[in-house]
C-alpha cells in the first residue's frame, strides 16, 4: 500500500547564518509534518526561530549569508532542490504567505485592486479586466466594504485591519496548498485580531489548505491549531496536538508558556514574559540542553548532555531528559 504523502515534511532542517562575527546555527534540526486541512501553530518566544523556519520554506532568507541542511519536502519534493525560479513559480500560487507587517508587503504607490490584480496576472493566465474583476470579487469575500471603491485606495489609506484582509486576498487568489502566516495578527487589536482568525480559517476550511500559524499567543493556538510545535532557541522542544498539549504538557518550558498566557482582556501583543531570563544568543547556545539555563527542574545532566526529541506517546514528542517525572508533578500539583 503506498502510504499518504504529508502536505509538508521538514526533515533535520538546518540554517546557518555567515555574520561578521562568525558563524551562526539559527535552526538546528527542526522536523516537522503538515497535512492537507490541518492547521499546525508553531509558537515560543522572539528569536527561537519561527520565523526562520518559515521563511526557509520558500527560500526567503538572504541567500548570500545563509545556509540550509535537511530536507523541506512539498508533496514529496525536496524544496531546498529547487532552483529560485521554481521557488518563484511555487510562491504565491501552491504555497503562499502573509507576515505580521502588511505595508512591508505591499507597494505604498499602486492601488489595492490594482496589486492584487498583478498578483494574480502573475499566476494566471487571464487579461488585465478579468483580473480586476476578480481582485474586486475577492475584497468583497474577505469582508471588505463597498470594494469597487475599496480596490482605488492606496494601501496607507486603509486601516491596519483592512491592509492585512487585502494581504489575505493577494494570498488566496490562486488558492494555495499551503498558506504560512507569520504572526498575522500580532500587530492587531483584539476584535480585529478574532475576525481576520475569523477570516483565515473561513478560507482554509473552504480551500482545505494546510496553514502554518505562526504566533506566540496561546489563545489563538487553542482556537484554531489542529497540532502544535513549542520551539526553543532553534530546536523543536514539544510537538503534539492541540488537546493534548493543552490538557498534557510535557515540556516544563510549555509550561512556563502557559502560565505566561496574557489575560483577555490585557495586551495580547504583549511578549511572553514570565519565564525567568531570557532566550540565550545564537553566540552562547547552551551545551547541554539549551533550556536547562532558565529550567527549574534542571540536573547536573541537563547542563552537560542534549535530549533528543523523543516519542513520548505515539503523538507526542518532547526534548527533555526528565518530563515523565515533571510532568507526574505537575499532576500532583493540580489535583491538589
Ligand atoms: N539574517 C540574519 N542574520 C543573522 N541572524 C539572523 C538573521 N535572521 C534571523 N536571525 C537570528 O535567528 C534567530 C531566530 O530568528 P527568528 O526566526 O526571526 O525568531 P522568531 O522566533 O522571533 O521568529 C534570532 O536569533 C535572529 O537574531
Ligand atoms: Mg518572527
Amino acid at each position: 500500500m503506498i502510504e499518504k504523502q504529508p502536505l509538508l515534511k521538514i526533515e533535520d532542517l538546518k540554517v546557518n547564518f555567515s555574520t561578521f562575527n562568525g558563524e551562526l546555527s539559527a535552526i538546528d534540526g527542526v522536523s516537522l509534518e503538515l497535512n492537507t486541512g490541518e492547521v499546525l501553530g508553531i509558537v515560543g518566544e522572539s528569536g527561537c526561530g519561527k520565523s526562520v523556519t518559515a521563511e526557509a520554506i520558500l527560500q526567503l532568507l538572504d541567500e548570500n549569508i545563509s545556509t540550509y541542511d535537511g530536507k523541506i519536502l512539498f508533496n514529496g519534493a525536496n524544496l531546498l532542490d529547487y532552483s529560485s525560479k521554481e521557488i518563484e513559480k511555487l510562491r504565491g500560487n501552491e504555497i503562499s504567505m502573509i507576515f505580521q507587517d502588511p505595508m512591508s508587503s505591499l507597494n505604498p504607490v499602486i492601488p489595492i485592486g490594482k496589486q492584487i490584480a498583478e498578483s494574480i496576472i502573475i499566476h494566471q493566465k487571464i487579461s488585465k479586466k478579468e483580473a480586476y474583476k476578480k481582485a474586486i470579487e475577492l475584497l468583497e469575500l474577505t469582508g471588505i466594504p463597498s470594494p469597487v471603491q475599496r480596490a482605488k485606495e492606496y494601501p496607507h489609506e486603509i486601516s491596519g485591519g483592512m491592509r492585512q484582509r487585502v494581504m489575505i486576498a493577494i494570498a488566496l487568489a490562486c488558492q494555495p496548498k499551503l498558506l504560512i502566516a507569520d504572526e498575522p495578527t500580532t500587530a492587531l487589536d483584539v476584535t480585529i485580531q478574532s475576525q481576520i482568525l475569523d477570516l483565515m480559517m473561513k478560507f482554509q476550511k473552504e480551500l482545505n489548505m494546510g496553514i502554518i500559524l505562526i504566533t506566540h499567543d496561546f489563545g489563538v493556538v487553542a482556537n484554531i491549531c489542529t497540532k502544535v510545535a513549542v520551539m526553543y532557541l532553534g530546536q523543536v522542544i514539544e510537538e503534539t496536538d492541540v488537546n493534548t498539549l493543552f490538557s498534557k504538557p510535557l515540556h516544563p518550558y510549555t509550561f512556563g508558556l502557559m502560565e505566561s498566557v496574557p489575560q483577555l482582556d490585557g495586551d495580547r501583543s504583549q511578549e511572553l514574559s514570565t519565564i525567568a531570563g531570557s532566550v540565550p544568543s545564537l553566540y552562547q547556545i547552551p551545551k547541554g540542553c539549551r533550556f536547562a539555563p532558565r529550567c527549574k527542574y534542571a540536573t547536573e545532566k541537563c547542563h552537560v548532555s542534549m535530549p533528543i526529541l523523543e516519542q513520548a506517546k505515539s503523538n507526542h514528542k518532547v526534548r527533555c531528559w526528565h518530563y515523565e517525572k515533571i510532568s507526574e508533578r505537575k499532576t500532583v500539583y493540580a489535583n491538589q
